[in-house]
C-alpha cells in the first residue's frame, strides 16, 4: 500500500464562515478531500481564537456553529476528518518544545503580529507572540505536506517550514517540510472596497448564511461610482463588485460589464440585484445542508469523535518520536 501524503489546515472559530473564508481557504479543503492519495484532517483551532477578545459564554456555540459550516460547505467526514484542536492538547505539548528552538525576534517580525498589535492594542498576550508555534506544532505534529490557506498565512507557512528545518538539524530528520496549498479566485475582496473580506468589519462580507434580502442589503451599500469611465477601477467598491460577479457570474460576464464601463455604463443597481441572486443561489444547498446537520446533533458529536480517534493516534506517535529525540526518555 502506498502512503498517503498528509493535508491538515484549520480555521479560527469566529462566527460564522463568509466568502472570504470559503474561497480563500475551504474550497481548498474541499478538493484536496477528493484526491484518493491524500489524508486530510481539519480543525477548528479553538486555541487560537483566544488569542483575540472572546466571549467564553458564546465560545462553544461558535465552535459548534463553525463545525456546522465546515460540514455544509461540503466537508465530508467520509473522505476527510475532523477535530476540535483543544481536545488534543498534544498539539500544545508539541508547541512548548518547539518553541524552545525559535528566537522571539524572529515572532515579533511577522506581520500578522504586527497587525494584532495595532488592532488589539489592549490584548497583546503572550498567546498572540506564540500563535504562529502553535500553529506550527498543529501542522507538524501531523507531519502534514500539505496546507490549504488563504494568501495571508504565507508567512507562519514559511515560519512553519523553517521550525521543521531547525527540529531536524538539531534532532535528526523528523518533519516533513509542508508546503502551502492555494486556490484560484483565492482573494476575496472586501465590499466596503477596502483590503479582503473580513470578519472585523460588519459591513466588509457576506456570510454563508445571509438570505437573499441580507445579500440585497449589504451589496446595496457598496460603494459605486457613476456607472462609466475611460478606465476600469482595479480596486475600491466597483473591483469587489466585479471580483463576486466573475466568481458567481463568470468571467464573461465580467467581461461585459467591464465592457459597458468603458462605453454606454454600468447600471448598479441591476448588477447588484442580479448578482445577489447568484450568490444566494449558490448558498441556497449550503443553507439546506447545514439545517440538516443542525437537526441531527448526534451524528456530529459522532463525525468530531471518529475524527479525534483517529488524530489521537497520530499525536501521540508523533510526540512519542520528538520526545525521544529531544532527551526526554
Ligand atoms: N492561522 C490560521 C488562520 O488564521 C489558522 C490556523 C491555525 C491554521 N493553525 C493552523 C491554518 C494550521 C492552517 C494550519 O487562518
Amino acid at each position: 500500500m502506498i502512503k498517503k501524503r498528509r493535508v491538515f489546515s484549520g480555521t479560527r472559530p469566529t462566527g460564522h464562515l463568509h466568502l472570504g473564508n470559503y474561497f480563500g481557504a475551504i474550497k481548498g479543503y474541499l478538493k484536496l478531500q477528493d484526491e484518493k492519495n491524500l489524508d486530510c484532517i481539519y480543525a477548528i483551532v479553538d486555541l487560537h481564537g483566544v488569542t483575540s477578545p472572546y466571549n467564553p459564554k458564546t465560545y462553544p456555540k461558535e465552535v459548534t456553529d463553525l463545525v456546522l459550516d465546515y460540514l455544509a460547505c461540503g466537508l465530508d467526514p467520509k473522505k476527510s476528518h475532523l477535530i476540535i484542536q483543544s481536545h488534543l492538547p498534544q498539539h500544545l505539548e508539541l508547541a512548548y518544545y518547539l518553541s524552545t528552538i525559535y528566537p522571539v525576534s524572529r515572532l515579533e517580525q511577522l506581520p500578522t503580529y504586527k497587525e494584532k498589535k495595532l488592532e488589539q492594542p489592549k490584548y497583546i498576550n503572550l498567546g498572540l507572540l506564540y500563535y504562529p508555534i502553535l500553529m506550527a506544532a498543529d501542522i507538524l505534529i501531523y507531519k502534514a505536506e500539505l496546507v490549504p490557506v488563504g494568501k495571508d498565512q504565507l508567512p507562519h507557512l514559511e515560519l512553519t517550514r523553517e521550525v521543521a528545518r531547525m527540529f531536524n538539524n538539531y534532532f535528526g530528520k523528523t518533519f516533513p517540510e509542508p508546503q502551502a496549498f492555494l486556490t484560484s479566485g483565492s482573494y476575496v475582496p472586501s465590499l466596503t472596497g477596502e483590503g479582503k473580506m473580513s470578519k472585523t468589519n460588519e459591513n466588509s462580507y457576506i456570510s454563508l448564511i445571509d438570505d437573499l434580502d441580507t445579500i440585497k442589503k449589504k451589496l446595496a451599500k457598496v460603494p459605486t461610482d457613476l456607472g462609466h469611465g475611460n478606465k476600469v477601477p482595479q480596486q475600491g467598491g466597483i473591483n469587489a463588485l466585479l471580483t463576486l460577479v466573475e466568481l458567481f457570474m463568470g468571467k464573461l460576464k465580467r467581461e461585459q460589464y467591464e465592457k459597458q464601463y468603458l462605453t454606454t455604463g454600468i447600471k448598479y443597481q441591476p448588477l447588484k440585484n442580479e448578482l445577489a441572486q447568484y450568490i444566494y443561489n449558490y448558498l441556497k444547498p449550503i443553507q439546506a445542508k447545514r439545517a440538516y446537520y443542525q437537526k441531527h446533533p448526534q451524528l456530529i458529536k459522532e463525525i468530531i469523535e471518529n475524527g479525534e480517534r483517529y488524530a489521537l493516534g497520530i499525536v501521540q506517535k508523533t510526540l512519542l518520536e520528538v520526545k525521544r529525540k529531544m532527551g526526554f526518555r
